[in-house]
């Protein structure tokens, strides 16, 4: 049996944003986003939760330094994200509806590139206590 693990990481940011299509009406993003197509933009207190899985290494115990994880979320996540406006500061929205899952999908593709090939890692992101996504999709 191999000794494969998940480690997790939890931080928080908050930043603005607004989900918009600009194909559709203003009815329609209105029908399709609601309270978030607000044209003045709107806040959430974003919840970030990152899980590495691996092999324990018999050296050190761990499948990864955790303390090397909440850095690498630090410089590439929050440092860009936390207090924010997704859309207007934050090159990534700039053509892309910065949902839940979009932004799932960019915080995974920062950290893929920062964290070992044999690692596998999966992004959880909390929009509201009752709203999460998590990329890739759980199997
Ligand atoms: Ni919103």
């Amino acid at each position: 049996m191999k000794n494969i693990a998940s480690i997790y990481r939890v931080e928080h940011f908050n930043a603005a944003h607004r989900l918009h299509n600009s194909q559709w009406s203003n009815e329609k993003n209105e029908m399709v986003f609601g309270k978030c197509n607000n044209l003045y933009y709107h806040g959430h207190n974003y919840e970030l939760v990152v899980k590495v899985t691996g092999e324990i290494d018999a050296a050190t115990g761990y499948v990864m330094d955790a303390k090397l994880l909440s850095d690498l979320i630090k410089k590439y996540v929050l440092e860009e994200f936390d207090h924010k406006n997704l859309n207007k500061q934050v090159s990534y929205f700039q053509y892309l509806n910065p949902t839940a899952e979009n932004i799932a999908r960019v915080i995974y593709d920062l950290l893929r590139k920062e964290i070992d090939s044999k690692l596998e890692i999966q992004i959880r992101l909390y929009e509201t206590s009752k709203n999460f996504v998590e990329f890739p999709a759980s199997k």
